[in-house]
């Protein structure tokens, strides 16, 4: 009869460390943070904690010193990484296929508007010299935008999938609405543990709201005993933006937000 160290003992041996066999791509200010923590409620789920920046800044060092980045799972358990840069890096497609044709790609999208809005919060968050964000979003004073302001670029999504599409099928690809993700927490992790193909025991019953968060925070355990929110750097206050320059950024976004729905058959419904 096996003892219960024994058998601990196996388990700890048949642990190891695995390449990420699902990722989260994207996208920066999207909701990634949020998304993950969600996840990691899962049994099955194991997840780098911070992001590894393996497809775009530490690809040269190769797949051993990637995958001593994992974290330790069992059979049967995913291991994934979030990096939001990958969505947006000309290289990660095809450097991601390379690890894994099969790998399965998540990317949380949010109103392209508001995202860059988000992105040049955090930026001004760790300058204090930053200029206004009216300033910084259109070429000299015009009313050109500035689509090689990273905050801006970072949202033409139908340029960045298209890049992903050339080496992955759309059916390898999960879109989660970054708004729904906050609106609706239980529906949105429910597709992703879908798509993952793990059951679906992350439900309503891990979320409340907490309206001194003003988010969607979890419980950690069963006993609702322990209520965790995301830290003070999720869900920042965002400062006023000429409403003008909004309306010109939303112009800009329209064909490319069309072309997006399109891709993927899915209507976000940003404004
Ligand atoms: P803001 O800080 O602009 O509100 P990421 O983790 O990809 O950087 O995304 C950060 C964004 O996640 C936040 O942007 C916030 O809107 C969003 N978010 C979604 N669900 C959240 C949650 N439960 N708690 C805090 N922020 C959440």
């Amino acid at each position: 009869e096996a003892k219960y160290e024994d058998l601990l003992a196996e388990q700890e041996l048949a642990a190891a460390k695995q390449l990420p066999s699902a990722l989260i791509i994207g996208v920066k200010k999207g909701g990634t943070r949020a998304l993950l923590e969600f996840l990691r409620l899962h049994p099955d789920v194991k997840a780098a904690g911070s992001e590894v920046h393996f497809f775009d800044h530490h690809y040269s060092k190769g797949f051993h010193w990637y995958r001593r980045r994992m974290p330790l799972t069992l059979q049967g358990q995913i291991t994934m990484e979030k990096t939001p840069s990958y969505f947006v890096t000309a290289e990660a497609p095809r450097r991601v296929q390379h690890m894994n044709p099969g790998v399965k790609l998540v990317v949380v999208v949010r109103d392209p508007v508001t995202r860059a809005i988000s992105d040049y919060t955090q930026v001004k968050s760790k300058r204090s010299d930053m200029p206004r964000f009216e300033d910084m979003a259109f070429v000299n004073g015009s009313r050109v935008v500035d689509t090689t302001w990273a905050p801006l670029r970072i949202g033409v999504y139908a340029k960045h999938l298209e890049r992903w599409l050339n080496y992955f099928p759309l059916s390898q690809l999960l879109f989660v609405s970054g708004e729904r993700l906050i609106a609706d927490p239980a529906l949105e992790i429910t597709r992703v543990q879908d798509f993952l193909g793990i059951k679906r025991l992350v439900s309503e019953r891990h979320f409340y709201f907490n309206s001194t968060k003003g988010f969607p925070c979890v419980f950690r355990s069963e006993e609702h005993t322990t209520p965790h929110c995301l830290g003070k750097n999720k869900g920042r206050n965002h400062p006023f933006i000429d409403p003008s320059a909004i309306q010109r950024l939303r112009d800009f976004y329209r064909p490319f937000n069309r072309r997006f729905y399109q891709l993927t058959g899915i209507d976000f419904g940003w404004p």
